[in-house]
């Protein structure tokens, strides 16, 4: 018996570590496929050293692509995989493309799904992870939720209340097993950047795939900039558009590679600000504590907004939002609260259900 794990980009790699540890200590067989979505060092490898992850058995190579190319290349290859290898479970994560391509090439093969990280919604289909995620979630046999928004919404779109576990977040399971290795004073020096800055990350298509939204950012991050030093590890996507128009002419804006985990996470947690439009780094400034603007229109983790440090912002508002959010504040005048169940044990629940799970299925 063997489990099936699919990781491609970076935001997976955090998320399935404790899952994959978890399940090792229980003395599951797994096998870990890398579809190649995301493929530079930055973005990959990098993660698989600090996290100790273990090394892929199969790495599909799919690359970039249009959304049509990259899904169908993970597609043919994981229908190839699953047919040798015949997986009892395939586990998913989050919302890439890669994620998408593993719940539909499996449910076709007829072999069961868990989704690590269901029923979040934003309930914007201009999203291609929106899209992603519904799909995902009706193809899964197993809902494993991070907050009981997640659960709601599965239970409102028919889901089978059987299937869904709310087992809290193994991101922030990676992120409280780490915190012990975090150094921002090594990391900001690294970077010459003084005690008091900001971190940005910015790779959202609707921010920077249109050159209108991309000047916008510019002169937010610009803004931001006059304030205090900014550090802002560029993803690769919208790295040309943001680059000519000049993101990093300014003397107190500190362009960079993209980061891996543990300089990154240092990074946030000395910061006095985070402007960004990522997922994973609402949740992980919610743990600690550090003011996020989300230039967004909307999230798919309230949560992060409800209990933690999380507030969405617009091109126009976000200046003023980070003005207030670098008034020194009282202790205790901006409370924040830690989500139920991210408390560091989110992989092990997983295992629990998927092991529970396993144990009720009718031998083939
Ligand atoms: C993907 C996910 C997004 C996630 C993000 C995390 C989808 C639809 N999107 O977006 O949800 O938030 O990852 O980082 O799955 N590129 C490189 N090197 C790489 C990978 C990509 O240079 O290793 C460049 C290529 O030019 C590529 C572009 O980045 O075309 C976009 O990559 P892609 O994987 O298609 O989507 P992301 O924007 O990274
Ligand atoms: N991250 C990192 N280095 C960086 C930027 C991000 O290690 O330079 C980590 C961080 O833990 C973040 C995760 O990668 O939560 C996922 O990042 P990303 O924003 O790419 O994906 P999303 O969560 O938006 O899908």
């Amino acid at each position: 018996m063997t489990l099936l794990h699919v990781t491609g980009a970076r935001p997976n790699f955090p998320k399935a570590a404790p899952v994959i540890a978890a399940l090792a200590a229980a003395g599951v067989r797994q096998r870990l496929v890398h579809t190649g979505q995301h493929y530079d060092d930055r973005l990959s490898e990098v993660f698989f050293r600090e996290l100790s992850l273990p090394t892929p058995d199969l790495n599909l190579g799919v690359g970039s692509g249009s959304h049509a190319e990259q899904t169908a290349a993970v597609l043919v290859g994981l229908e190839r995989e699953m047919l040798e290898t015949r997986p009892e479970l395939v586990i998913v994560y989050g919302d890439v493309n890669s994620t998408l391509a593993a719940a539909v090439a499996a449910s076709k093969l007829q072999i069961p799904v868990a989704h690590v990280e269901a029923g979040l919604r934003s309930f914007d289909r201009s999203m291609p992870e929106e899209i992603n995620r519904i799909v995902t979630d009706r193809l899964s046999d197993l809902l494993l939720c991070t907050s009981a928004d997640a659960v709601a919404h599965l239970a409102r779109e028919g889901a089978a209340t059987e299937s869904i576990h709310l087992v809290g977040n193994p991101m922030i399971d990676t992120l409280l097993a780490h915190r012990h290795q975090l150094d921002s004073e090594r990391a900001r020096r690294a970077l010459g950047v003084p005690a008091d800055y900001l971190v940005a990350t910015l790779h959202r298509p609707g921010n920077v795939d249109d050159p209108e939204s991309a000047a916008q950012l510019v002169r937010v991050v610009h803004d931001a900039g006059a304030r205090l030093d900014v550090v802002l590890p560029l993803h690769p996507r919208g790295r040309a558009v943001l680059e000519a128009l000049g993101i990093g002419d300014h003397p107190r804006v500190h362009v960079v590679e993209p980061l891996g985990y543990l300089d990154f996470m240092s990074l946030v947690q000395g910061s006095r600000a985070v402007i960004t439009d990522s997922g994973g780094v609402q949740e992980e400034t919610t743990i600690l504590g550090v003011p996020c603007l989300t230039l967004r229109p909307n999230t798919e983790r309230p949560v992060t907004i409800t209990h933690g440090t999380n507030r969405l912002v617009t091109y126009d508002t976000v200046i003023p939002a980070l003005d207030e959010a670098l008034i020194p504040a009282e202790p205790g005048a901006r409370p924040h609260r830690t989500p139920p169940l991210w408390d560091g044990h989110a992989g092990e629940r997983i295992a629990d259900v998927i092991i529970d799970w396993l144990g009720e299925q009718v031998p083939r």
